[in-house]
């Protein structure tokens, strides 16, 4: 049950290769919290049933996650967890949640230098192009509590002191700025990415 002396959550979230483990590791050590990371800590703790190869992530059980991210939660501790699934983190304890957006373009840059498959760039692609990771964000924690930031052509200190304005100020990057279907049509790629 809620309890509002428990811990309070921020959510780092983001389609694969925007940044999120790089950012949440950095903006950990500037708050001195903690940060979890969903794949590695669903791993540690035994709640993966299997490898989707197409997705590049694990299916994780959520309400056996639910539990074991309570379970994680000290009173009045102040955790970042990052990853891009979010309906596994107990959406109560949740102060707010930051969508990384990265243009497609620079995504699939960065999926091809990690050796991903064409498949696997594609679905992710895809993904950050229909505002995947943003909408599930929305749609778990509401939209007063989520905020996107776009990196694009940002290096990682800039996106750390970004999240860590938006974690303080609480204001500014509210969701909707970020469009990458008017983007590629404007720049007539759109069916690069659409098959
Ligand atoms: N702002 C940035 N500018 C340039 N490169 C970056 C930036 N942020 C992260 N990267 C690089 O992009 C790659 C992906 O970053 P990272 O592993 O943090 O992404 P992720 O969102 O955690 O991915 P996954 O969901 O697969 O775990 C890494 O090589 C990282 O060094
Ligand atoms: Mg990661």
């Amino acid at each position: 049950m809620f309890d509002e002396n428990m811990c309070k959550i921020i959510v780092v979230t983001g389609t694969p290769g925007t940044g999120k483990t790089s950012v949440a590791r950095k903006v950990a050590e500037r708050l001195k919290c903690r940060v979890i990371g969903l794949s590695e800590f669903a791993l540690r703790k035994n709640l993966v049933s299997r490898y989707i190869e197409h997705l590049g992530s694990y299916d994780i059980e959520p309400e056996k996650m639910k539990k074991a991210l309570e379970e994680e939660c000290k009173p009045e501790e102040l955790i970042l967890i990052e990853g891009h699934v979010v309906d596994v983190i107990p959406a109560e304890y949740v102060e707010l949640a930051i969508v990384l957006r990265l243009n497609p373009l620079e995504l699939e840059k960065r999926l091809k230098e990690r050796g991903y498959s064409e498949e696997k760039i594609l679905v992710n692609v895809q993904s950050e192009i229909l505002d995947s990771c943003l909408i599930d964000a929305i749609a778990n924690f509401g939209k007063e509590k989520v905020f996107e930031l776009d990196t694009t052509g940002k290096d990682l200190e800039k996106v750390v002191n970004e999240v860590l304005y938006i974690i303080k100020e609480r204001k500014d990057y509210r969701p909707g700025q970020v469009d990458w279907l008017d983007f590629l049509e404007e720049k007539s790629l759109l069916n690069k990415y659409m098959r």
